[in-house]
């Protein structure tokens, strides 16, 4: 069964901007998005909380922004300088994989590229983005891997 685009339902996770719901709404689809902070545009299609409470809640779509502090490659020098920073890499990776399984048919997670250590448990990434193919006059990925 076709769904028309205002019955498709989009979950925009870790995202207080509305950027891409906004996007999404303009386009006809009935889009959300979710982070622990206030919605930075006071929007009504807006969930403040832990977006793990709202997985279930019948998406079709979700694109998510988890934090990238503790598993992008730019920041791998300090696991080794700051020892704490190794259980706060395992939770990032739980809440990643987390999003990454969740009962939703379809999933887009963006991240910058991440260490060895988060690609061990969360696998490679399978698309990168650049700047630069939208309009940009900059790069981002340094990394082939
Ligand atoms: C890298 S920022 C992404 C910001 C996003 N690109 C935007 O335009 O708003 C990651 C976001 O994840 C949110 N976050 C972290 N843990 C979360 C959780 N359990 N549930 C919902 N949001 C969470 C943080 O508050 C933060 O705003």
């Amino acid at each position: 069964m076709s769904l028309k685009k205002s019955q498709i339902k989009v979950l925009v996770a870790c995202e207080f901007s509305g950027i891409v719901r906004e996007a999404f709404r303009k386009r006809g689809f009935n889009a959300w998005s979710c982070d622990l902070l206030p919605a930075e545009d006071e929007s009504p299609y807006y969930y403040q909380c832990d977006v793990r409470d709202i997985l279930d809640d019948g998406w079709n779509l979700m694109i998510a922004h988890p934090l990238c502090t503790y598993l992008c490659n730019s920041g791998v020098r300090w696991l080794h300088e700051r020892l704490e920073r190794w259980k706060k890499l395992d939770e990032a990776i739980d809440f990643f994989l987390e999003l990454l399984n969740a009962s939703i048919p379809h999933i887009c997670i963006e991240n910058p590229i991440p260490h060895k250590y988060a690609r061990e448990k969360i696998g490679k990434p399978t698309q990168y983005i650049q700047p630069y193919e939208f309009g940009e006059y900059v790069s981002k990925k340094r990394d082939c891997g």
